[in-house]
C-alpha cells in the first residue's frame, strides 16, 4: 500500500509543479480523462482543541476511555476550518465537519465521518464526504471519497492525509490533505457545450 500512496505522492508532486509553473492557484484543479472529471484537491485542515476559538470537542466517551491507552470509545464532532496554506490566517475555502470516533483497542486509530463543505470560487456549496479508518502512526493515511455533493455528485475517489504540525501544549494540529474526486459527469456536460 505504501508504493501505491508513493507513486500517488508523485503524481501529485508533478501536478503541483506544473500548476505553480503555470502561475495558477494550486488547492484544486479539475482534468478530463475519457468522460471522467478528476478534482485535485489539496489543503490544510486545523484541528483547535483548546482555548477560545477551539472548534473540536469530545462529545461522548465509552466506560473504558479514560484508562484505555486508545482512548478507545471517545467521540469528537468538529467543525474545522480548510485552509489552501498550513498558516490558519491563510485564505479559508471550506470547513471539515464531522464525527470521528477512537475504534481501535490495541492501537491510535480513529473512524472517520468527514464532510468537506467548500465555500470558494467554483466548489462554493459543494461538499466531499470521506470516510475511513485512520491510523495515526501511519506517515500517510488513505481514506476514501464516498460521495459528494454539488459539483462533486456521484463521486468516488480517494483522500490521503498526513499531520503537518502538531502542538501538543496549545492542543493544536493541521492535517495536510489531498483528495482525488472522480466523477463520470461533469466532463461529459463539457463535450456537450
Ligand atoms: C481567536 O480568534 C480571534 C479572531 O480570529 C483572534 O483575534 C484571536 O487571536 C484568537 N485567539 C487565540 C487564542 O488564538
Ligand atoms: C458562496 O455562496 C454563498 C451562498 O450563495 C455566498 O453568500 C458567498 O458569498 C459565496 N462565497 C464565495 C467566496 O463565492
Ligand atoms: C491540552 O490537553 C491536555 C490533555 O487533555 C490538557 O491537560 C491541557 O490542559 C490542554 N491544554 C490547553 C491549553 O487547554
Amino acid at each position: 500500500m505504501m508504493n501505491l500512496i508513493t507513486t500517488r505522492l508523485l503524481t501529485i508532486a508533478c501536478l503541483l509543479t506544473a500548476a505553480a509553473a503555470a502561475g495558477e492557484t494550486t488547492w484544486f484543479k479539475t482534468f478530463c480523462q475519457g468522460n471522467k472529471a478528476t478534482t485535485y484537491l489539496h489543503f490544510y485542515v486545523h484541528d483547535l482543541r483548546a482555548g477560545p476559538n477551539a472548534t473540536l470537542f469530545t462529545v461522548a466517551t465509552s466506560s473504558i476511555t479514560a484508562t484505555s491507552p486508545t482512548a478507545f470509545g471517545r467521540i469528537n464532532a468538529f467543525d474545522d476550518k480548510i485552509t489552501v496554506g498550513p498558516d490558519i490566517n491563510s485564505e479559508e475555502v471550506g470547513r471539515a465537519q464531522g464525527t470521528t470516533t477512537s475504534m481501535d483497542l490495541n492501537v491510535l486509530a480513529s473512524s472517520m465521518n468527514l464532510n468537506f463543505f467548500l465555500t470558494s470560487g467554483e466548489f462554493n456549496g459543494s461538499t466531499v464526504i470521506v470516510m475511513g479508518r485512520n491510523q495515526f502512526s501511519e506517515p500517510a493515511r488513505e481514506l476514501a471519497v464516498v460521495g459528494g455533493i454539488g459539483a462533486f455528485r456521484n463521486a468516488k475517489g480517494y483522500a490521503i492525509t498526513s499531520s503537518y504540525s502538531n502542538d501538543p501544549v496549545e492542543n493544536y494540529s493541521v492535517l495536510e490533505y489531498t483528495i482525488y474526486v472522480t466523477t463520470s459527469w461533469r466532463c461529459s456536460n463539457h463535450a456537450r457545450d
